[in-house]
Protein backbone atom coordinates (compact mmCIF):
# COMPACT_ATOMS: atom_id res chain seq x y z
CA UNK A 1 0.00 0.00 0.00
CA UNK A 2 1.46 3.27 -1.12
CA UNK A 3 0.35 5.68 1.82
CA UNK A 4 2.56 9.29 2.29
CA UNK A 5 1.55 12.57 2.06
CA UNK A 6 -1.00 14.44 0.13
CA UNK A 7 -0.36 15.85 -3.34
CA UNK A 8 -2.17 19.26 -4.07
CA UNK A 9 -3.38 19.54 -7.30
CA UNK A 10 -0.86 22.91 -6.90
CA UNK A 11 1.94 21.39 -6.41
CA UNK A 12 0.91 17.77 -8.55
CA UNK A 13 3.77 17.08 -11.41
CA UNK A 14 1.46 14.49 -13.78
CA UNK A 15 4.30 13.14 -15.65
CA UNK A 16 6.51 12.60 -12.41
CA UNK A 17 3.38 11.52 -10.41
CA UNK A 18 2.91 8.69 -13.61
CA UNK A 19 6.47 7.53 -13.49
CA UNK A 20 6.56 6.61 -10.00
CA UNK A 21 2.70 5.21 -9.93
CA UNK A 22 3.80 3.03 -12.84
CA UNK A 23 7.38 2.22 -11.05
CA UNK A 24 5.69 0.82 -7.74
CA UNK A 25 3.30 -0.71 -9.36
CA UNK A 26 6.08 -2.66 -11.44
CA UNK A 27 7.61 -3.61 -8.70
CA UNK A 28 5.05 -4.42 -6.28
CA UNK A 29 3.58 -7.12 -8.79
CA UNK A 30 7.02 -8.75 -10.24
CA UNK A 31 6.28 -10.79 -12.69
CA UNK A 32 3.44 -12.28 -11.62
CA UNK A 33 -0.09 -11.17 -12.76
CA UNK A 34 -2.88 -8.34 -11.07
CA UNK A 35 -6.73 -7.67 -11.17
CA UNK A 36 -8.05 -4.54 -11.92
CA UNK A 37 -11.30 -3.29 -10.50
CA UNK A 38 -13.15 -0.97 -12.92
CA UNK A 39 -16.28 0.52 -12.38
CA UNK A 40 -15.89 3.26 -15.05
CA UNK A 41 -15.91 6.53 -12.85
CA UNK A 42 -12.91 8.76 -12.64
CA UNK A 43 -10.35 7.33 -9.98
CA UNK A 44 -10.96 3.49 -11.93
CA UNK A 45 -10.17 4.88 -15.00
CA UNK A 46 -7.07 6.28 -13.86
CA UNK A 47 -5.75 3.80 -12.13
CA UNK A 48 -6.71 1.27 -14.73
CA UNK A 49 -4.62 3.60 -17.54
CA UNK A 50 -1.83 3.38 -15.01
CA UNK A 51 -1.98 -0.33 -14.52
CA UNK A 52 -2.08 -0.98 -18.20
CA UNK A 53 1.14 1.62 -18.86
CA UNK A 54 2.62 -0.40 -16.04
CA UNK A 55 1.70 -4.24 -16.52
CA UNK A 56 0.29 -5.02 -20.06
CA UNK A 57 -1.66 -8.09 -20.74
CA UNK A 58 -0.51 -8.95 -17.04
CA UNK A 59 -3.66 -6.82 -16.01
CA UNK A 60 -6.86 -8.28 -16.44
CA UNK A 61 -9.44 -5.22 -15.80
CA UNK A 62 -12.51 -6.90 -15.04
CA UNK A 63 -16.19 -4.56 -14.30
CA UNK A 64 -18.10 -6.57 -11.84
CA UNK A 65 -21.92 -5.54 -12.46
CA UNK A 66 -23.39 -5.46 -9.11
CA UNK A 67 -26.60 -4.65 -9.85
CA UNK A 68 -26.42 -1.06 -8.74
CA UNK A 69 -25.33 0.50 -11.59
CA UNK A 70 -26.49 3.10 -13.47
CA UNK A 71 -28.98 2.35 -16.59
CA UNK A 72 -26.44 0.66 -19.68
CA UNK A 73 -23.36 1.85 -17.77
CA UNK A 74 -21.80 -1.71 -17.31
CA UNK A 75 -22.08 -2.64 -21.23
CA UNK A 76 -20.53 1.65 -21.78
CA UNK A 77 -17.80 0.73 -19.60
CA UNK A 78 -16.87 -1.89 -21.12
CA UNK A 79 -17.73 0.23 -24.82
CA UNK A 80 -15.38 3.14 -23.84
CA UNK A 81 -12.49 1.38 -22.69
CA UNK A 82 -12.55 -0.82 -25.24
CA UNK A 83 -12.09 1.83 -27.89
CA UNK A 84 -9.38 2.91 -25.92
CA UNK A 85 -7.21 -0.59 -26.48
CA UNK A 86 -8.09 -1.64 -22.95
CA UNK A 87 -10.30 -5.00 -22.91
CA UNK A 88 -12.88 -5.07 -20.13
CA UNK A 89 -14.05 -8.86 -18.88
CA UNK A 90 -18.07 -7.66 -17.31
CA UNK A 91 -18.73 -9.89 -14.68
CA UNK A 92 -22.30 -10.37 -13.36
CA UNK A 93 -22.76 -10.34 -10.22
CA UNK A 94 -25.82 -9.09 -9.57
CA UNK A 95 -27.61 -11.39 -8.07
CA UNK A 96 -24.57 -11.85 -5.55
CA UNK A 97 -25.17 -7.91 -4.38
CA UNK A 98 -28.69 -8.34 -4.51
CA UNK A 99 -28.71 -11.06 -1.93
CA UNK A 100 -26.37 -9.99 -0.17
CA UNK A 101 -28.04 -6.64 0.62
CA UNK A 102 -32.08 -8.11 1.23
CA UNK A 103 -33.31 -6.69 4.49
CA UNK A 104 -30.83 -4.58 5.47
CA UNK A 105 -32.13 -0.80 6.25
CA UNK A 106 -28.63 0.10 8.43
CA UNK A 107 -26.51 2.63 5.99
CA UNK A 108 -23.04 1.34 6.99
CA UNK A 109 -24.65 -2.31 7.41
CA UNK A 110 -25.34 -1.68 3.92
CA UNK A 111 -22.16 -0.51 2.92
CA UNK A 112 -20.35 -3.32 4.88
CA UNK A 113 -22.28 -5.78 2.76
CA UNK A 114 -21.03 -4.44 -0.47
CA UNK A 115 -18.34 -4.71 0.78
CA UNK A 116 -17.84 -8.15 1.81
CA UNK A 117 -19.44 -9.36 -1.78
CA UNK A 118 -17.11 -7.60 -3.64
CA UNK A 119 -13.85 -8.19 -1.70
CA UNK A 120 -14.18 -11.81 -0.28
CA UNK A 121 -16.81 -13.05 -2.45
CA UNK A 122 -16.10 -11.64 -5.94
CA UNK A 123 -12.53 -10.95 -6.10
CA UNK A 124 -11.68 -13.58 -3.42
CA UNK A 125 -13.01 -15.94 -6.11
CA UNK A 126 -11.10 -14.39 -8.97
CA UNK A 127 -7.86 -14.74 -6.82
CA UNK A 128 -8.72 -18.26 -6.06
CA UNK A 129 -8.95 -19.27 -9.72
CA UNK A 130 -6.37 -17.09 -11.04
CA UNK A 131 -2.75 -16.88 -10.47
CA UNK A 132 -3.25 -13.08 -9.84
CA UNK A 133 -2.31 -11.93 -5.71
CA UNK A 134 -2.73 -8.19 -6.34
CA UNK A 135 -6.11 -6.01 -6.42
CA UNK A 136 -5.35 -2.43 -7.85
CA UNK A 137 -7.94 0.10 -7.47
CA UNK A 138 -8.87 3.90 -6.93
CA UNK A 139 -9.15 4.87 -3.45
CA UNK A 140 -8.35 8.64 -2.89
CA UNK A 141 -7.43 10.61 0.23
CA UNK A 142 -11.13 12.01 0.66
CA UNK A 143 -12.21 8.19 0.81
CA UNK A 144 -9.32 7.65 3.54
CA UNK A 145 -10.42 10.72 5.77
CA UNK A 146 -13.93 10.49 5.30
CA UNK A 147 -13.80 6.84 7.17
CA UNK A 148 -10.77 7.17 9.65
CA UNK A 149 -12.60 10.40 10.77
CA UNK A 150 -16.03 7.89 11.25
CA UNK A 151 -18.37 10.13 8.89
CA UNK A 152 -18.76 6.98 6.74
CA UNK A 153 -17.16 4.22 5.87
CA UNK A 154 -16.28 4.27 2.27
CA UNK A 155 -16.43 0.56 0.74
CA UNK A 156 -13.06 0.38 -0.24
CA UNK A 157 -10.96 2.00 2.50
CA UNK A 158 -9.20 -1.60 4.84
CA UNK A 159 -5.45 -0.77 6.37
CA UNK A 160 -6.58 2.59 7.90
CA UNK A 161 -9.35 0.51 9.90
CA UNK A 162 -6.31 -2.31 10.72
CA UNK A 163 -7.38 -4.74 8.31
CA UNK A 164 -5.06 -6.49 6.10
CA UNK A 165 -6.32 -7.51 3.35
CA UNK A 166 -3.69 -9.97 2.31
CA UNK A 167 -4.23 -12.20 5.59
CA UNK A 168 -8.79 -11.06 5.19
CA UNK A 169 -8.92 -12.02 1.19
CA UNK A 170 -6.02 -13.20 0.54
CA UNK A 171 -4.43 -10.71 -1.95
CA UNK A 172 -3.18 -7.58 -1.25
CA UNK A 173 -4.55 -4.34 -2.91
CA UNK A 174 -2.42 -1.50 -4.33
CA UNK A 175 -4.01 1.95 -4.16
CA UNK A 176 -2.05 4.44 -6.60
CA UNK A 177 -4.01 7.39 -5.98
CA UNK A 178 -3.88 7.27 -2.37
CA UNK A 179 -2.33 10.83 -2.10
CA UNK A 180 -4.74 12.85 -3.78
CA UNK A 181 -8.05 14.48 -4.39
CA UNK A 182 -10.55 14.36 -7.10
CA UNK A 183 -8.93 17.81 -8.97
CA UNK A 184 -5.52 15.82 -8.73
CA UNK A 185 -6.96 12.29 -10.27
CA UNK A 186 -8.59 14.61 -13.10
CA UNK A 187 -5.48 16.41 -13.88
CA UNK A 188 -3.89 12.88 -13.67
CA UNK A 189 -6.47 10.98 -16.14
CA UNK A 190 -5.67 14.49 -18.63
CA UNK A 191 -2.24 13.80 -18.48
CA UNK A 192 -2.72 10.11 -19.03
CA UNK A 193 -4.79 10.59 -22.19
CA UNK A 194 -8.05 9.45 -21.15
CA UNK A 195 -10.77 11.12 -23.27
CA UNK A 196 -12.71 14.31 -21.36
CA UNK A 197 -15.82 12.41 -21.00
CA UNK A 198 -13.88 10.33 -18.60
CA UNK A 199 -11.74 12.37 -16.64
CA UNK A 200 -14.48 15.00 -16.17
CA UNK A 201 -16.96 12.29 -15.18
CA UNK A 202 -19.16 13.26 -12.46
CA UNK A 203 -18.42 11.33 -9.46
CA UNK A 204 -19.86 8.26 -8.65
CA UNK A 205 -19.63 6.47 -5.64
CA UNK A 206 -17.85 2.62 -5.19
CA UNK A 207 -21.75 1.80 -3.62
CA UNK A 208 -23.49 2.78 -6.65
CA UNK A 209 -26.97 3.40 -6.19
CA UNK A 210 -27.23 1.73 -3.08
CA UNK A 211 -25.93 4.75 -2.00
CA UNK A 212 -29.02 6.92 -2.96
CA UNK A 213 -31.51 4.53 -1.54
CA UNK A 214 -32.78 5.05 1.82
CA UNK A 215 -33.99 1.70 3.49
CA UNK A 216 -33.59 -1.68 2.14
CA UNK A 217 -32.17 -1.96 -1.65
CA UNK A 218 -34.57 -3.87 -3.59
CA UNK A 219 -34.92 -4.42 -7.37
CA UNK A 220 -37.57 -2.78 -7.84
CA UNK A 221 -36.29 0.32 -5.32
CA UNK A 222 -33.20 0.29 -7.37
CA UNK A 223 -35.27 0.83 -10.68
CA UNK A 224 -37.38 3.49 -9.27
CA UNK A 225 -34.04 5.40 -8.30
CA UNK A 226 -32.25 4.43 -11.54
CA UNK A 227 -35.38 6.19 -13.57
CA UNK A 228 -34.75 8.85 -11.68
CA UNK A 229 -31.37 9.57 -12.38
CA UNK A 230 -31.57 8.84 -15.55
CA UNK A 231 -33.88 12.29 -15.36
CA UNK A 232 -31.36 14.23 -12.97
CA UNK A 233 -28.77 13.63 -15.38
CA UNK A 234 -30.02 14.64 -18.34
CA UNK A 235 -31.54 17.89 -16.92
CA UNK A 236 -28.43 18.91 -14.86
CA UNK A 237 -25.07 17.54 -17.32
CA UNK A 238 -24.52 20.99 -18.31
CA UNK A 239 -25.03 22.87 -15.23
CA UNK A 240 -21.46 22.65 -14.30
CA UNK A 241 -22.23 21.18 -10.95
CA UNK A 242 -19.25 19.03 -9.22
CA UNK A 243 -22.22 16.27 -8.75
CA UNK A 244 -26.16 15.33 -9.34
CA UNK A 245 -28.08 12.58 -7.76
CA UNK A 246 -31.54 11.43 -7.26
CA UNK A 247 -32.30 9.66 -3.88
CA UNK A 248 -35.44 7.20 -3.25
CA UNK A 249 -36.85 7.92 0.35
CA UNK A 250 -38.35 5.63 2.54
CA UNK A 251 -40.90 8.06 3.97
CA UNK A 252 -43.86 8.14 1.79
CA UNK A 253 -46.54 10.66 1.48
CA UNK A 254 -49.82 11.28 0.23
CA UNK A 255 -50.26 12.46 -3.30
CA UNK A 256 -52.17 11.76 -6.42
CA UNK A 257 -52.07 9.20 -9.50
CA UNK A 258 -54.76 9.49 -12.09
CA UNK A 259 -56.74 11.69 -9.53
CA UNK A 260 -56.87 9.52 -7.05
CA UNK A 261 -55.52 9.30 -3.55
CA UNK A 262 -51.82 7.60 -3.49
CA UNK A 263 -49.66 6.94 -0.59
CA UNK A 264 -46.58 7.85 -2.92
CA UNK A 265 -43.07 7.94 -3.14
CA UNK A 266 -40.57 10.71 -2.43
CA UNK A 267 -37.92 11.58 -4.52
CA UNK A 268 -34.99 14.26 -3.47
CA UNK A 269 -32.66 15.37 -6.03
CA UNK A 270 -28.99 16.77 -4.65
CA UNK A 271 -26.75 19.23 -6.99
CA UNK A 272 -23.62 20.10 -5.30
CA UNK A 273 -21.01 22.35 -6.34
CA UNK A 274 -17.49 21.52 -4.82
CA UNK A 275 -13.99 21.58 -5.54
CA UNK A 276 -12.92 18.31 -3.62
CA UNK A 277 -16.35 17.27 -2.06
CA UNK A 278 -14.51 17.41 1.40
CA UNK A 279 -17.24 20.62 1.50
CA UNK A 280 -19.60 21.49 -0.75
CA UNK A 281 -23.10 23.66 -1.32
CA UNK A 282 -26.27 23.54 -3.16
CA UNK A 283 -26.31 24.51 -6.84
CA UNK A 284 -28.10 27.40 -7.15
CA UNK A 285 -30.19 25.89 -9.97
CA UNK A 286 -32.70 28.00 -11.74
CA UNK A 287 -36.64 27.53 -10.69
CA UNK A 288 -37.62 26.29 -13.95
CA UNK A 289 -35.20 23.90 -13.86
CA UNK A 290 -36.04 22.32 -10.75
CA UNK A 291 -39.92 22.59 -11.95
CA UNK A 292 -38.86 20.81 -14.92
CA UNK A 293 -37.11 17.83 -12.65
CA UNK A 294 -40.12 17.62 -10.81
CA UNK A 295 -42.28 17.24 -13.78
CA UNK A 296 -40.14 14.95 -15.18
CA UNK A 297 -39.83 12.78 -12.45
CA UNK A 298 -43.40 12.38 -11.54
CA UNK A 299 -44.36 11.67 -15.05
CA UNK A 300 -41.62 9.54 -16.00
CA UNK A 301 -41.30 7.38 -12.85
CA UNK A 302 -44.18 5.24 -11.40
CA UNK A 303 -45.36 5.79 -7.58
CA UNK A 304 -43.29 8.73 -6.98
CA UNK A 305 -45.50 11.75 -6.45
CA UNK A 306 -43.01 14.01 -4.41
CA UNK A 307 -39.73 15.48 -5.67
CA UNK A 308 -37.34 17.55 -3.35
CA UNK A 309 -34.30 19.80 -4.06
CA UNK A 310 -32.26 19.68 -1.23
CA UNK A 311 -30.51 23.15 0.36
CA UNK A 312 -28.15 21.80 2.90
CA UNK A 313 -24.29 22.05 2.87
CA UNK A 314 -21.91 19.78 3.60
CA UNK A 315 -21.21 19.38 6.25
CA UNK A 316 -23.61 18.74 8.08
CA UNK A 317 -24.83 16.91 5.20
CA UNK A 318 -22.70 14.07 3.03
CA UNK A 319 -23.01 14.33 -0.66
CA UNK A 320 -24.43 10.96 -0.69
CA UNK A 321 -27.21 9.72 1.49
CA UNK A 322 -26.11 7.16 3.14
P1 LIG B 1 -19.84 11.85 0.91
O1 LIG B 1 -21.21 11.26 0.67
O2 LIG B 1 -19.08 11.09 1.93
O3 LIG B 1 -19.08 11.67 -0.46
O4 LIG B 1 -19.90 13.33 1.21
C1 LIG B 1 -17.85 12.28 -0.79
C2 LIG B 1 -17.50 11.84 -2.21
O5 LIG B 1 -17.16 10.45 -2.21
C3 LIG B 1 -18.09 9.70 -2.99
N1 LIG B 1 -18.40 8.50 -2.22
C4 LIG B 1 -17.77 7.33 -2.35
N2 LIG B 1 -16.79 6.96 -3.18
N3 LIG B 1 -16.77 4.82 -2.18
C5 LIG B 1 -16.31 5.70 -3.10
O6 LIG B 1 -15.46 5.32 -3.90
C6 LIG B 1 -17.76 5.10 -1.31
O7 LIG B 1 -18.14 4.28 -0.50
C7 LIG B 1 -18.26 6.44 -1.41
N4 LIG B 1 -19.21 7.08 -0.72
C8 LIG B 1 -19.26 8.34 -1.24
C9 LIG B 1 -19.28 10.59 -3.18
O8 LIG B 1 -20.01 10.28 -4.37
C10 LIG B 1 -18.66 11.96 -3.18
O9 LIG B 1 -18.13 12.30 -4.45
Amino acid sequence: MNMGREITVAELDTDRFIATQVAEIQRAVGQGTALNALSGGVDSAVVTLLGHQALGERLRTVCIDNGLMRQGEPERVVELFGGLGVPVELVDARQEFLQALAGITDPEAKREAITQTFYRDVFGRMVRQSDARHLLQGTILTDIDETVAGVKRQHNVFAQLGIDPQAVFGYSILEPLIQLRKDGVRKVGAALGLPGEIFQRVPFPGPALAARVIGEVTPERLGTVRQATVIVERLLQDTGAFQYMAILHEDRVTGMCDGRRAFGQQIEVRCWDSVDARSATPTRLPFETLEELGRQIVRAVPGVVSVTYNITTKPPSTIEAI
